[in-house]
């Protein structure tokens, strides 16, 4: 596999996610964490992310030495060129005329592995740059192989020692063939077969869970959505009824969803599930909390007190399973002690373990999201409920802005039931990454029929997205959003005005909440 070094830049999943799909799997890793990875993993080649940092500060990250002396081959892109280059002896400046950023163009001189059946000398490729500071002085063995205006080591080698530095950032889309070089580097720089698929991740990790589960039983709580269901149906294939699944139903579902849930489990898999109701519990707990944080909080751990008790009577399991994805693995980690802000509390991720004191049994730790809609298929689970826009933990509460009631979460659950329903009518299902109805506590007057009317607003809100980290909004046409207004308005009592959401991310988030 190849191990990818992490210095902190936002896109380095990015290069985890290019790695696999040329079929070789990787791993990330802290650039402070990197020693232990480099053991557990033993790679077969190394990618340095970029980063915020300059490596030109005191103090600033470096990678472990012995990454340079193990005799495989690194690819350093960005400020992992950077570092590298300092690491062995190069020179590395703060650029005088401002650094580069955004689209340019590089030109090869030389010719390299790194480009092998890919780029030639003498031509011309667009790539992305975003940095300001630059290689000045090459450590020995390197030489540059392709320019660009800014930097006259936009790419430099040392063909011997199979070390590579890229300034730009091939991981991006924006470098239409990057991720082909990233290709070029995992296959033929570090001869890696490129044959990892998901059918081979299901079998080795069916073998993983009973190694380390063995004959002891294992609960695993199911949120309604995708990670948790497909992490159950895998563990449940590799040791059967010593599973149990607990389904802690808030009352904070959209339409259908939990009777679909039970119904899939119970009578598709027939997997133990034991599903309960504690609506009631949610919604009095919910009075009089207005604060989206504060829902977060009581819902997070009202959530972790019912599973808690539920695992309690079930009694005897050693191990807790959790649809734990790579995201939220490596998001969690902090690169540079900086200070780092919280725009909203995630609360399904973490918590639960803590509390328990039970073993994890995490089987989709190391995937991401549209890894893990591919083993879900792998294992059979349905197209519609695989292929479902993401939902958040605390479900409607955060789409209710104020305080949340049962009438108004019934009331959202038929708009937002509406509106999916002509999503999918349109064939727009599978364009879309995220869409749902927002019900504003905001009234209005309208008319119907001889009638006055006092209803609430609905916003109705669509993005498109690779990772939910930035989203842009869907352009319906208007056609399509005047009939769903026209359709919510005359059928959900309660509501009489609707509005669409124009606001990508950033600025705005995707939930309203
Ligand atoms: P935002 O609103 O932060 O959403 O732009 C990004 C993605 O995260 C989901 N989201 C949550 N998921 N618990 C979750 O499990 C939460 O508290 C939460 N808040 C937002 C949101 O639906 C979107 O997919």
């Amino acid at each position: 596999c190849i191990l990818i070094v992490d210095f902190g830049s936002q896109v380095t999943q990015l290069i985890a996610r290019r790695v696999r799909e040329a079929g070789v799997y990787s791993e990330i890793a802290p650039f402070n964490a990197a020693d232990a990875a480099f053991d557990r993993l033993k790679p077969k080649g190394i990618i340095l992310s970029g980063g915020p940092a300059s490596v030109t500060t005191e103090g600033s990250p470096r990678a472990p030495q012995r990454l340079f002396e193990a005799g495989i081959p690194v690819l350093g892109i960005c400020y992992g060129q950077q570092t590298m280059a300092m690491q062995l002896g190069g020179k590395v400046i703060t650029s005088t005329t401002g650094g580069e950023f955004g689209r340019a163009f590089i030109e090869v001189k030389k010719r390299s592995s790194l480009f092998d059946g890919l780029w030639r000398e003498g031509e011309r490729h667009q790539v992305w740059m975003s940095h300001g500071d630059k290689v000045d002085a090459l450590p020995p063995g390197f030489e540059p192989v392709a320019v660009s205006e800014g930097a006259p080591y936009a790419v430099t080698a040392d063909e011997a020692r199979r070390f590579y530095g890229v300034q730009f950032h091939p991981e991006v889309v924006h470098t239409p063939d990057g991720g082909r070089l990233i290709a070029t580097f995992a296959r033929h720089v570090c001869g890696l077969a490129g044959d990892w698929t998901m059918a081979e991740f299901r079998e080795a990790k069916i073998a993983e869970i009973r190694a380390q589960v063995g004959s002891s039983r294992v609960i695993c709580g199911l949120s309604g959505g995708v990670d948790s269901a497909v992490a159950a149906v895998l563990i449940h294939e590799a040791i059967g009824d010593q599973l149990t699944c607990v389904f802690v139903d808030h009352g904070l579902m959209r339409s259908g969803e939990a009777d679909q849930v039970v119904g899939l489990f119970r009578e598709h898999y027939k997997i133990p599930l034991v599903h309960v109701n504690a609506e009631t519990l949610f919604m009095s707990g919910l009075k009089g909390v207005t604060d989206p944080e504060a829902k977060r909080k009581f819902i997070g751990k009202t959530f972790i007190e019912v599973f808690e008790a539920e695992a309690k009577k079930i009694g005897g399991a050693e191990f807790l399973a959790q649809g734990t994805l790579y995201p939220d693995v490596i998001e969690s980690v902090s690169f540079t002690g900086g200070p780092s802000v919280t725009i909203k509390s995630h609360h399904n991720v973490g918590g639960l373990p803590e509390r328990m004191n039970m073993k994890l049994v995490e089987p989709l730790r190391e995937l991401f999201k549209d890894e893990v809609r591919v083993l879900g298929r792998e294992l059979g689970l349905p197209d519609m409920f695989v292929g479902r826009h993401p939902f958040p933990g605390p479900g409607l509460a955060i789409r209710i802005p104020g305080e949340v009631t049962k009438e108004r979460c019934d009331i959202l659950r038929k708009a937002d039931a509406i509106y999916l329903e002509e999503i999918r009518a349109a064939g727009l299902y599978d364009a879309i990454w995220q869409a749902f109805a927002v019900l504003l506590p905001v009234r209005t007057v309208g008319v119907m029929g001889d009638h006055r009317t006092y209803d609430s607003v609905c916003a109705l809100r669509a993005v498109t997205s690779t990772d939910g980290m930035t989203a842009d909004i869907y352009p319906f046409d208007a056609g399509f959003l005047s009939r769903v207004a026209t359709r919510i308005v005359n059928e959900v009592e309660g509501i009489n005005r609707v509005t669409y959401d124009y606001t990508s991310k950033p600025p705005g988030t995707i939930e309203w909440e």
